[in-house]
């Protein structure tokens, strides 16, 4: 069984346009795709070129499902540090897609377990996730499952780590800002997705990129489950894929770092 395909690519540019053509490969098979969506810094890049698709009429998004990965609780979807407002600003304000087609966890529902089962509940009514996209957490986690997860875990209520939310504090104005907690998908319903792409850009990637393709699968390092999946790709820009070991990378296929032009 071949292992998690790896492809490094120039720089975050070309990290966003490669994935944005594995997306648009995966809606141009499959007009109503169900896709599962992350939010950070990493994707931007990515969605910023698929609107880009959509507007030259290269795309088609009408037909499309999405199912983001995670969201605060506690924050309007109108709060601008929730994943609704980040959705509406880097996608779907810009794309002819009908709202009841997106689906993202909604933090401030009044029973936050039933919310989470509701969602894993109308994930399977769409038949499971075609391709999910994930970014990479600073400490491996994947949407908001942190280290320590268990790897049998489904859409849930979580407590962010103290990493996590230093991490946002300057985006809240401060870590009192930062709610304590999220909804995510759990590590399962990801595994159970039917492709996988895996984002990281950056040089302080680096590290966790190595310990999550070249180190022991371990719930430390949540994202290392992924090298089990039958079907995932991971892209890298240079400067994540800078501590790997190419010569052990294992199964996988890495491209050469390539340079624009
Ligand atoms: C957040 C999200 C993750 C995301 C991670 C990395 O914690 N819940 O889904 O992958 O941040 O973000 P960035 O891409 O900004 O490094």
């Amino acid at each position: 069984m071949p292992g998690m395909r790896l492809k490094i690519v120039a720089d975050y540019e070309e990290l966003g346009r490669e994935a944005a053509r594995l997306v648009a490969r995966q809606i141009l098979l499959k007009e109503d795709s169900v896709l599962g969506l992350p939010t950070g810094e990493t994707p931007i890049g990515m969605y910023r070129e698929l609107v880009r698709m959509s507007r030259e009429g290269l795309l088609n998004f009408s037909k499309v499902i999405t199912f983001n990965l995670d969201e605060y609780v506690s924050l309007e979807p109108s709060h601008p540090q929730s994943f609704h407002h980040y959705m509406q600003v880097h996608l779907f304000g810009h794309l002819a897609i009908p709202p009841e087609q997106i689906h993202i966890p909604d933090g401030t529902a009044a029973d936050l377990e039933e919310e989470c089962q509701r969602y894993e509940e109308e994930i399977a009514r769409h038949g499971g996730i075609d391709l999910l996209v994930l970014g990479l957490g600073l400490n491996g986690h994947i949407g908001f499952n942190e280290p320590g997860s268990d790897w049998g875990t489904m859409t849930r209520l979580v407590v962010l780590s103290e990493e996590t939310r230093r991490r946002e504090a300057g985006r809240f104005g401060g870590l009192d800002l930062v709610p304590t907690q999220a909804i995510t998908m759990g590590i399962k319903t990801i595994m159970r997705a039917r492709r996988l792409l895996l984002l990281a850009s950056g040089e302080e990637k680096a590290g966790i990129v190595r310990e999550v393709l070249q180190g022991p699968i371990v719930k430390e390092v949540p994202a290392s489950i992924l090298q089990l999946h039958p079907d995932a790709t991971m892209i890298l820009d240079a400067a994540a894929a800078s501590k790997l070991n190419l010569c052990r990378v294992g199964g996988a296929s890495a491209g050469r770092p390539r340079t624009p032009g």
